[in-house]
């Protein structure tokens, strides 16, 4: 359990640094260009004499291979930067902001170290469901249908052996370990299928393992549980306490996989 725990935890530590500094600046600087720029300067913009000198503020690829606006290496002869070193840019009648020292500053350096520009988004890059089985990724797609079998299968359990508890009810705790039983069954193709699900995509690597290894976690939790209860079952509302809390942790970040991050935002 605990190095389960543990190896769901390690991609956390020790990844700082390992981004080159001159692809942090352009990243800046793309965001830079974006947000004091592309008002004017992009294909959307009303602003044709914009366009025409450069034509998309967006692209940073394009704008570094425009020799006209830098020149990589040379920033005092870069009339993009030179435009904003004077005040020309962006037109001080406009409500964009001027560049502020440091933000000059930053810009100026990513020219003079080369003017880099980030690699493409990792979605370009080979497609990891093509090395798979056609079956095998086929069968994957039932991970999200097979998952709230788990889910229900262990939360109605938890709440069945709490009502026996509490009514002292044979019947319930019948059910409960019954729920129990299913709920472990089931999490194993749930786990299995994940994993299976996971090797054909191209998922932002942290929130996939956090989710891959609350997931075994939870199978193999579930199946220990079983086991133990069978012979302790008086012990069997803490286990089905833990699996509630893992379940929906498990849940919880299968949702930000499919959702997004911030899907779970309350409004407030
Ligand atoms: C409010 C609109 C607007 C914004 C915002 C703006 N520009 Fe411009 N830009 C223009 C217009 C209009 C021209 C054409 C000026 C002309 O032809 O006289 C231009 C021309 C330019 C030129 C070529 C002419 C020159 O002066 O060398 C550069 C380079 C340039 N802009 C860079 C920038 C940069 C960098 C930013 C952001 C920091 C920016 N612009 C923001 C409107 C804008």
């Amino acid at each position: 359990m605990l190095i389960l725990l543990l190896f769901a935890l390690a991609p956390f530590g020790g990844q700082d640094g390992t981004v080159p500094s001159g692809l942090d600046a352009a990243e800046q600087v793309a965001l830079l260009l974006e947000e004091r720029c592309s008002n004017c300067h992009s294909p959307g913009s009303d602003e044709p004499k914009a366009t025409k000198h450069w034509p998309n503020a967006l692209d940073l690829a394009g704008t570094v291979g425009n020799g006209e606006l830098i020149l990589p290496g040379n920033a005092d002869e870069s009339n993009l930067f030179l435009a904003v070193l004077d005040g020309d840019m962006p037109p001080p009648k406009s409500d964009a902001l001027a560049l502020t020292e440091p933000e000059l500053e930053l810009l100026a350096g990513w020219i003079n170290a080369g003017a880099k520009v980030p690699p493409p988004a990792r979605a370009v890059e080979a497609d990891p469901a093509a090395s798979q089985p056609a079956l095998l990724r086929w069968i994957s797609h039932f991970h999200p249908l097979i998952v709230h079998f788990p889910i229900a299968l262990l939360i109605v359990a938890l709440l069945a052996e709490m009502l026996a508890l509490l009514r002292g009810s044979e019947s319930l705790r019948g059910t409960a370990k019954f729920c129990l039983i299913l709920g472990a069954l089931a999490s194993v193709p749930s786990a299995g299928l994940g994993w299976l699900l996971a090797a054909g995509t191209s998922h932002p690597d942290q929130p996939l393992l956090l989710h891959r290894w609350l997931g075994v976690t939870t199978a193999v939790f579930a199946l220990v549980s079983v086991w133990f209860t069978l012979r302790r079952p008086e012990r069997r509302v803490w286990f089905l306490l833990v699996l509630a809390i893992l379940v929906s942790a498990t849940g919880h970040t299968g949702g930000e996989l499919t959702f997004g991050a911030n899907w779970f935002q309350p409004p407030f």
